[in-house]
């Protein structure tokens, strides 16, 4: 041993350095498997951890969620956050088999997302599904009433989703990346970018645990090299909340 460690010191001190840092050896427990240890991205474990973050989003938001409220796929977050603002929500969906859907409208089309319609539009965990999101940006804010509010989430990490065709998923989004498109689709508009995630929630949410398996702190902690997902508010000018 002894005589290792003297063979170790004629080493080049970078050399050292990476041997210390090989003899850091992760310990992997049941983590180094080839499925995730949730197939639903923690549904069935708690509250996903993308949800988890969104969800804060949202409340920090709630304001904007009020008077005619568009949401994609369902009506969950415009009543969760909404509440008694909220007079009335259509639900827009591609998939006309969607039995919640109010209106069935693509995105990404222009001529089926109807123009100045909405107070606010949430779209969550959408947008990687469209070709062109700047396109199908576009035709959010166009829905909205003067003085509206888009509410976005994007993806930055995410499993495909089995639920939707490969072939459909498109993107995922980097903040820098996020705040480009705002700028180019809504350069007048009041807008906000915010990404959360960090190096254990990324690697706990690609293997699908939930945020209840967390910390409090591991999940409070903020690292802009390891986003799980960004969110996006955007306001229009005008109307009685514009300014
Ligand atoms: C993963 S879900 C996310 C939406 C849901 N708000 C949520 O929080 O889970 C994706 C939904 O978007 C719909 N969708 C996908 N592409 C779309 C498009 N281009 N226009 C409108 N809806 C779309 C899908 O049919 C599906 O219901």
């Amino acid at each position: 041993m002894i005589a290792l460690r003297g063979q170790l010191t004629r080493l080049p001190r970078h050399r050292r350095q990476q041997l210390r840092r090989i003899r850091r050896r992760p310990r992997w427990g049941n983590l180094r498997r080839r499925t995730p240890l949730s197939a639903t991205f923690g549904f069935d474990r708690g509250k996903p951890i993308d949800r988890f973050y969104l969800e804060r989003f949202l409340a920090e938001e709630a304001s904007a969620i009020r008077g005619v409220v568009g949401e994609v796929a369902g009506s969950l977050y415009a009543t969760s956050f909404g509440g008694d603002r909220v007079v009335r929500v259509e639900v827009i969906d591609i998939d006309p088999h969607n039995p919640h859907a109010t209106i069935v409208a693509d995105l990404s089309d222009a001529d089926e997302v109807p123009a100045g319609a909405f107070d606010c539009l949430l779209v969550v965990q959408t947008l990687q599904y469209t070709p062109s999101p700047e396109v199908a940006l576009a035709n959010c804010l166009r829905s909205l009433r003067p003085g509206g509010t888009l509410l976005l989430a994007v993806p930055a990490l995410a499993a495909h989703d089995d639920k939707e065709r490969p072939e459909d998923d498109h993107w995922r989004f980097w903040p820098g990346g996020v705040v480009s498109l705002v700028s180019q689709v809504a350069p007048q508009a009041d807008s906000r970018v915010v990404a959360y995630g960090n190096l254990t929630t990324a690697i706990a949410f690609l293997h699908g645990l939930a945020a209840e398996e967390l910390r409090d702190d591991e999940l409070a902690r903020q690292d802009q090299r390891f986003p799980v997902v960004v969110c996006v508010r955007i306001t229009l000018p005008g109307g009685a909340s514009g300014g």
